[in-house]
């Protein structure tokens, strides 16, 4: 396929020629952006330059992706491509014993006619191998990332030059290289040696090393973009990493107190690092009693340089807290004593250890743990250990080499595909089967790309397996976001050992003892089930005689329902609004958790747009639904005492009363987020494909914009009657939120709106309409508008309708238009409370820990409970 390309000319003339041509004078920072002549900006604002005068051969051709994926943070440098189908050089003028960092972005897609699958190539910088036989899109597909970027540091350079060669691999037939973005930015030595682990007075030279970058965690605290950190690197939440059931608490130094922290510091690592921490806990027994965990997925046969950032905040003296720090069961330290080191409170110091990962069996992992010294002479003050900050870096093997295997997808991923592909194929036939039968995987879905995110989820699945545990079964599935089907992602978390309620959720719902419950429901008859989630069977039920509820049964083989139940009762009982489903109360006996809610007899707003046999609602109708949700959202964006952000708004989570009142539901995923100095939430991605918000999926900040985001997908899937995701439409009108914000910006929106519809939408209403769904759709949380914005134009947009059927009927006349459409005549429809993914385990708690203000939270979620 590549014959008629134009031969490579003899490359070492051409390299000399361009070598004289290029730059002139070496460069603290170079950012490049391959395959265009022209620069531009990234999503942060950093400015890329073309690379068109840094690489040296005519086999190259500069490419465009064939389609943006939502998940990418830019265009630039991901949406073009330097393609070269033989052996090619990049010339990068560096200054002479300086250490660099390489960063190489690729973003695996179509390029003109090229295939993805195709790429295989090798990259050597000065004599390293950065890369071998690398596959581009196989390392995505297992990471379930959009992109991937590889960031390198190279012994220092004593010519001066740094030449990066790219060759396609001999081996596959039709192979090509390419890359997206190189970056090259001047560090000061960072490095010196470590402390071998195992082997006292052998330290390992890392000053001379070449170096990749695997992991780096702002641990304790969030996500730090490039634009915060002195040489552009990216910190990472250190939650997915965290192994075993206690994953002690994030803490943050009080904000009137200072660290000492100066020049020398800042490019070891930014203040944020050292401002957070995670540490055991404020109970030394149960200190005593576990290991705080953590684990990476590695390549075997190297050498991995830890390291581990401290500040101790705290403690004040010595002999205060003291630990010992163990990698891969090996003791690398013991009596650390972060005081003891930086000799005063409030001072940062970081410390590396070497460790070599050899390739036995379940070898290829890096775990970190720490413990508290017990057996010390004088034993510490508090049981208790810390960490702020962590980073992991390969050294390069004896023949120079960096290079790993390509990635390979877990096989929990690859039934999950398999399960979603026949699942959407199923539906694709007319069945409408509950999608909540997919194995739970969990995880970090990995739009967020990078090494920071990279193989959390094989981590996740690992830590599964290993505390095989019954997993329930959600709707959740770590499809890469590109390629569609409606599945909630998942993520790992940790498990609670006990759960409670807090008295006053107590106080606030009535409790259910199981007989009752039993009565209700004929036993659990399963005549009497109207829907399967991930906690478990949905039941009707009625109680005092003549109250329709609904009856969400945990089933007693999860734990996971533990948290979800928590999460639900504690937010739900407090919260009391018309456009929220209310909970009732709970029952909690015998292993047996259930929570009893309002019945909502007609079931989702999506049966009533699309899907099920109910007679198609009026556009007026619908937007009445939609201002009911709206209303609902701003309630819990502003309203209660705190923030609250859904975080899985979508069709099937807004449910329809008899009245015809639209409700918002399920809260297992919610979050109590900002009313406070922060104003995002820094989490584990999380939600329901098709509605995330891609800014949350790309730095993993939630805000109650990304809620906003979802709600914009919900009005155009009323407008047009389709899911937000449709695998089997063409590739760009998969994705609705894409399609109908191209459709708009094209002016064509009139051709996808529902046909039921078209035409009796007066055309000002429309407008209005458009605009404000288009507006929540908006990249960049800021510029969307607030729920209460929302809500004020949809209300604006129905009097425009009114105005224009020349009615101006009250509220109460308006409900009248659903009674023409009677109860009975949908027998379908079944109730989706339980829709929910029940995601994770002990999600508010750990909220809690996030944001470190206990006394502000407590009202809402009992602390114990961890
Ligand atoms: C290159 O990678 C592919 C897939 O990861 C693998 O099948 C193939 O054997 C590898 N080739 C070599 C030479 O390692
Ligand atoms: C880089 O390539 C140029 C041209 O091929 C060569 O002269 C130079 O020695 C190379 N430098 C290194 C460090 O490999
Ligand atoms: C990044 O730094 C700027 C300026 O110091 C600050 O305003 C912003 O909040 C920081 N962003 C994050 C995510 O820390
Ligand atoms: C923070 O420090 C100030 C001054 O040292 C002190 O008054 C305050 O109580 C501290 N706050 C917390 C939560 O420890
Ligand atoms: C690690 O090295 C051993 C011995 O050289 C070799 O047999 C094995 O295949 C290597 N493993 C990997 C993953 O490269
Ligand atoms: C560490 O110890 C645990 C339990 O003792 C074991 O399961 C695990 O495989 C060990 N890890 C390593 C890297 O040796
Ligand atoms: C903590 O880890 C070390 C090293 O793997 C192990 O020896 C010790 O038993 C662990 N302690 C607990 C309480 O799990």
């Amino acid at each position: 396929m590549f014959n008629n390309l134009p031969k490579l000319p003899s490359l070492l003339s051409l390299s000399i020629l361009l070598n004289s041509l290029a730059v002139s004078g070496a460069e603290s920072k170079l950012v490049l952006t391959c395959g265009t002549g022209d620069k531009g900006k990234d999503a942060d604002g950093r400015e890329w330059v073309p690379d068109t005068n840094y690489f040296i051969s005519s086999s190259s051709t500069p490419s465009t992706a064939s389609f943006q994926d939502p998940s990418l943070p830019s265009e630039i440098p991901y949406m073009t491509a330097r393609i070269f189908t033989a052996e090619a050089t990049y010339t990068l003028k560096a200054t002479a014993s300086k250490r660099y960092w390489i960063r190489l972005h690729f973003y695996p897609a179509t390029y003109g006619t090229l295939d993805s699958n195709d790429a295989y190539f090798d990259v050597m910088a000065n004599g390293v191998q950065l890369l071998k036989n690398f596959s581009a899109s196989e390392t995505a597909r297992a990471l379930t990332q959009a992109y991937i970027v590889k960031e390198y540091s190279l012994a220092l350079a004593s010519t001066g030059v740094i030449n990066m060669t790219f060759t396609p691999s001999k081996e596959h037939q039709g192979s090509y290289a390419f890359v997206n973005g190189i970056e090259l930015i001047a560090i000061p030595d960072l490095f010196t040696s470590a402390q071998t682990v195992g082997f006292k007075d052998q330290p390992v030279d890392v000053k001379s090393a070449s170096l990749q970058t695997m992991y780096r965690l702002n641990v304790g605290g969030q996500f730090i973009a490039p634009t915060n950190d002195s040489v552009l690197r990216t910190w990472y939440d250190d939650t997915p990493y965290l192994y075993g059931a206690n994953a002690g608490i994030a803490t943050m130094k009080n904000t009137s107190e200072k660290i000492d922290y100066d020049e020398s510091f800042v490019d070891i690592a930014p203040l944020d690092v050292y401002s957070t921490a995670r540490s055991m806990g404020f109970d030394g027994n149960l200190n005593k009693n576990y290991n705080l965990t953590w684990q990476f997925q590695v390549d075997a046969n190297f050498t991995y340089i830890l390291r581990l950032h401290f500040c101790d905040y705290l403690a004040e003296r010595v002999n205060q807290r003291v630990f010992n720090i163990y990698i891969n069961n090996q003791t690398a330290q013991t009596g650390a004593d972060v005081i003891g080191w930086a000799t005063l409170s409030l001072v940062p110091v970081y410390k590396d250890y070497a460790i070599y990962v050899s390739d036995r069996a379940g070898d290829d992992v890096l775990t970190l743990a720490l413990h508290p010294t017990v057996d010390a002479g004088q034993p510490p003050e508090f049981y208790d250990a810390v960490l702020n900050g962590l980073e992991i870096f390969k050294m390069s093997g004896p023949m120079g080499s960096l290079a790993g295997p390509n990635p390979q997808p877990s096989e929990m991923l690859l039934k999950a595909e398999a399960d979603a592909a026949a699942d959407a194929n199923k539906q694709a036939n007319g069945f409408s089967k509950a999608s909540s039968n997919i194995d739970v995987i969990g995880g970090a879905a990995g739009g967020a790309a990078a090494f920071g995110v990279m193989a959390a989820i094989c981590i996740s699945v690992y830590m599964r397996k290993r505390r095989a545990r019954g997993v329930d079964s959600y709707t959740t599935s770590w499809l890469p976001i590109s390629s569609g089907f409606s599945h909630t992602t998942g993520s790992k978390s940790h498990t609670s050992a006990n759960s409670h309620l807090s008295s006053e959720a107590q106080g606030l719902s009535r409790r259910f003892s199981l007989i009752e419950i039993k009565q209700a429901t004929k036993n659990f008859d399963e005549s009497n089930v109207i829907g399967i989630g991930g906690f478990g069977k949905v039941y009707k039920g009625v109680i005092d005689k003549t109250t329709k509820v609904a009856i969400k049964r945990s089933n007693p083989q999860s734990e996971q329902g533990v948290n979800e139940f928590q999460t639900e009762v504690e937010m739900l009982s407090k919260l009391r609004h018309k456009h929220l489903v209310s909970l009732i109360g709970y029952c909690e006996e015998d292993n047996e958790m259930c929570l009893v809610y309002d019945y909502m007899a007609r079931g989702t707003m999506r049966e009533h747009i699309y899907k099920g046999n109910n007679p198609q609602l009026s556009w007026k109708q619908r937007l009445e639904i939609c201002i009911g949700a709206a209303r609902g959202l701003h309630y819990l964006h502003t309203g209660a005492r705190y923030t609250i952000i859904h975080r899985d708004v979508k069709t099937t989570n807004i449910l329809i009363d008899e009245n015809w009142v639209a409700k918002v539901s399920d809260f297992g995923l919610s979050k109590t987020g900002p009313n406070m100095d922060k104003d995002h939430v820094s989490t584990v991605v999380k939600g329901s494909f098709g509605y995330l918000d891609p800014e949350y999926f790309r730095r993993q900040q939630l805000t109650e914009k990304s809620d906003v985001y979802s709600f914009g997908v919900v009005l155009f899937e009323a407008l047009c009657a389709r899911p937000a995701l449709n695998p089997n439409l063409p590739k760009e009108q998969v994705s609705l939120a894409d399609w109908a914000q191209h459709c708009h910006r094209k002016g064509t929106l009139e051709a996808i709106i529902d046909p039921n519809i078209k035409g009796k939408i007066n055309p000002e209403c429309l407008k209005k309409f458009a605009d404000t769904a288009q507006k929540c759709l908006l990249d960049s949380g800021i510029e969307r508008p607030s729920m209460g914005d929302v809500l004020w134009n949809l209300e604006f947009a129905l009097q425009l309708q009114e105005s224009a059927d020349g009615s101006t009927r009250s509220t109460r006349e308006r409900t009248s238009d659903f009674d023409e459409i009677s109860l009975e005549d949908n027998k379908n429809i079944r109730l989706h409370i339980s829709n929910l993914s029940l995601g994770s385990e002990h999600e508010l708690s750990q909220e809690l820990e996030d944001r470190n203000s206990p006394d502000i939270f407590s009202q809402i979620a009992n602390p114990k409970g961890r």
